[in-house]
């Protein structure tokens, strides 16, 4: 390649390579695969190595992406936050063994062999034993201070145990979403229609980034740390650096190990390649780090990246399938969304049959036919993904698929709205799916808690009993008997559960009416500032605004909501049936639970998350581990043997459900009657 060309091309995969870190670090919505992202980073650094003048201090080569955003203090790293080298394949770790080796000349050294954790990475400062300061990578040179939201990740000490911890010193690791925590938020999004989370690693960098501490502990993050920079420490090696810090209460993985070779090192890929599968958290990788302080000393630093670690990465879990046919799902707000019907495949450990297909110009752009051999990746999104055709192995008989132009459902000529990637339904009181989807979303388990499953409001609908979310409250026992099963007791426990709901608080009852892009955290911030619905319904598009988390899209949304008559005659129903709408009258919270750390643990008589919610709504903090900070262990029936050990071990009191009860307000609560919650959560393919 000529100079000329050389330079062209650095200047394109430099554009490329910036747009897409900027999408990954700030957006939490990458474009482009880790792999395709890595291939041309290596390319633009060979490219770089070999025209050195071309060489700038602001290629993406020289600088870690940036994670900074609006709303945070900013800090300075005390050691700037670097990257790592990485390659995907096993002979570059040959060579940085080799490499090492010739560096070091004779000297005997170890390496610490660790999991490489996908997640965000997080600097933490203790400053005599208490956690002072909490910064993101942000740009590698400056952080945003994330103190208030790290204080709410369970395994994070606000304060240190143990002894012997310098004054002050940092520590660095990675902040996860465990794939329990993850399918749970994509759940509730998808449910609220909106975007799921790409991955893990962007729900957690997602969720570290907002602006409410509060939500940011409901979200099940959790933390490993994986790294003391040298200069605050007096240790000979870095693993016994972490093992102090094990001590002293802070979250450090035990998958570590300790190896002096590279047999050694290969046999631990060897391992985790299988077995990281099973953990349950993402991980990418395997970092290798010498493990000898002074070593890592004589090393040093790149610009980028220390000399003294590598990472080895693997490949995403991908598999090839055929693309049977596609479905277009209409969703509750009338979005329409084409889903794909695939030959089984095994990926990941299951039978992948559906994969997400995005939206329409997501299967132009690709090209996408029915018929066609696709590649299905499935890194812990609970939704499998297409990200590739086989264009070569296209079958002559392969169609091309046309996106329905009407409502495959109702038949009503779809609608584009400017800026949306979907096409909608716009017959939002005439499209059976939208309507049973609006009314099952109402009576959801974090809407309005009414006990009903899809089919029996499906059967509902199918009857003509229900139309809108008010007719629920004009139901009696004889209509209800229409229901095919249904007898008097089950048409009694309906109407129970309903007229519980009339005392559901005003921002659930907000959230319940499904007003496009406003989420369960958005109703509580929308609730909380305008305390009723009227001053909601009257406000501005720019008082909306004002709010923190209110952005231009869920503004005009809820200006759009209130200004349909349809929905002023809705809201005067509900009014008259009695729910509430504002915030003093029948709110269920209280700070009754004000300044107590509450372990659960076994089975209560309403689900868990019901319980941990109504710790959370009473004042209490959820913590899922007993320790020195908990105030009380509240075990149901079977509770966890070591939790109960553990708390009698620390003096911790246990409690019972029925005394929890009694130490809140009290309340109007049928919650308990058998259902299984999982009854009012539609399915979702
Ligand atoms: S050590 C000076 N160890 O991966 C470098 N990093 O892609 C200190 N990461 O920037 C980093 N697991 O955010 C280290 N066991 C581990 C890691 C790890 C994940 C992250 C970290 C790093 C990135 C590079």
């Amino acid at each position: 390649m000529d100079h000329e060309k050389a330079r062209e091309r650095i200047e394109e995969l430099r554009k490329v390579l910036w747009e897409n870190s900027r999408k990954y670090y700030v957006e939490n919505a990458p474009t482009m695969s880790d792999f395709d992202f890595d291939a041309l980073m290596h390319e633009l650094e060979s490219l770089e190595n070999a025209y050195p003048d071309l060489l700038t201090p602001d290629s993406p080569t020289q600088r870690v992406g940036s994670d900074l955003e609006r709303g945070f203090a900013q800090y300075p790293h005390r050691y700037p936050m670097l990257s790592l080298g990485n390659t995907y394949n096993i002979g570059e770790i040959e060579d940085f063994a080799r490499r090492a080796g010739k560096e070091l000349g004779d000297a005997s050294f170890t390496y610490s062999c660790e999991l490489k954790f996908d997640g965000t990475a997080i600097c933490l400062t203790y400053r005599n034993g208490r956690l002072f300061r909490a910064l993101t990578r942000g740009d590698g040179v400056v952080g945003d201070d994330v103190t208030a939201n790290v204080l709410r990740i369970s395994n994070i000490p606000a304060v240190l145990s143990g002894t012997g911890w310098p004054e002050e010193f940092e520590i660095r690791g990675e902040i996860l979403m465990p794939y329990e925590s993850f399918d749970r938020l994509n759940k509730e999004r998808l449910d609220n229609e909106e975007a799921p989370f790409a991955n893990p690693r962007n729900a957690a960098s997602g969720s570290l980034k907002l602006l409410d501490p509060e939500e940011v502990g409901r979200r099940g993050l959790m933390c490993t740390l994986y790294h003391i920079p040298a200069q605050s420490i007096a240790f000979d090696t870095h693993s016994e650096a972490l093992d102090a810090a094990a001590s002293w209460g802070l979250p450090v993985s035990d998958e570590r190990r300790v190896v002096d070779g590279i047999e050694g090192i290969e046999e631990y890929i060897r391992y985790w390649d299988v077995q990281r599968k099973y953990l349950p958290f993402a991980t990418d990788g395997i970092v290798i780090k010498i493990n000898e302080l002074a070593w890592q000393n004589a090393l040093g630093y790149t610009a980028k990246s220390p000399r003294w670690a590598v990472a080895f990465k693997f490949q995403a879990e991908e598999a090839l399938t055929r693309l049977l046919s596609i479905d277009y799902q209409v969703g509750r707000t009338g979005a329409v969304t084409p889903v794909a019907n695939l030959e089984p495949v095994q990926l990941a450990g299951t039978v992948v049959k559906r994969a997400t297909l995005n939206n329409e110009d997501f299967i132009a752009q690709m090209d996408i036919r029915v018929g066609d051999t696709v590649k299905v990746i499935k890194g812990g999104e609970i939704i499998p993904k297409i990200i590739d055709v086989d264009l070569k192995s296209r079958p002559a008989d392969a169609v091309a698929p046309v996106f329905p132009s009407v409502c495959p459902d109702c038949g009503t000529p779809l609608v584009k709205e400017e800026g949306e990637a979907k096409r909608f339904c716009p017959n939002s009181d005439g499209c059976p799916t939208q309507i049973k989807g609006k009314l099952l979303h109402f009576l959801g388990r974090k809407a309005m808690n009414v006990l009903a499953g899809e089919a029996t409001v499906d059967q509902m609908y199918d009857l003509g009993l229900v139309k809108t979310p008010a007719d629920f409250y004009a139901l009696d026992t004889q209509k209800l008997l229409m229901l095919s099963g249904w007898k008097e007791k089950s048409a009694r426990r309906f109407l129970q559960s309903l007229d519980a709901s009339r005392s559901v608080g005003f921002d659930r009852v907000l959230f319940a009416l499904g007003i496009r892009y406003v989420g369960e955290t958005t109703a509580k911030e929308l609730a909380k500032h305008f305390g009723d619905i009227d001053s909601l319904a009257s406000a501005s598009y720019d008082e909306l605004r004002s709010i923190r988390d209110v952005g231009d899209v869920i503004a005009k949304s809820v200006c759009e909501y209130f200004q349909d008559d349809r929905h002023k005659e809705l809201i005067d129903r509900l009014r008259h049936a009695g729910l509430q709408f504002s915030m003093e009258a029948g709110s269920d919270a209280s700070d009754a639970l004000a300044g107590k750390t509450i372990v659960i643990s076994g089975n209560f008589s309403i689900p868990r998350e019901e319980m941990k919610k109504l710790i959370e709504m009473n004042g209490g903090k959820n913590s899922s581990s007993v320790s020195g900070k908990t105030s009380y262990l509240l075990a149901g029936s079977k509770p966890g043997p070591e939790k109960i050990k553990k708390a009698g071990e620390l003096g911790v009191r246990i409690i019972t459900e029925e005394e929890l009860m009694q130490m809140l307000p009290s309340r109007n609560d049928s919650r308990n009657d058998g259902f299984p919650a999982s009854e009012t959560e539609p399915t979702l393919f």
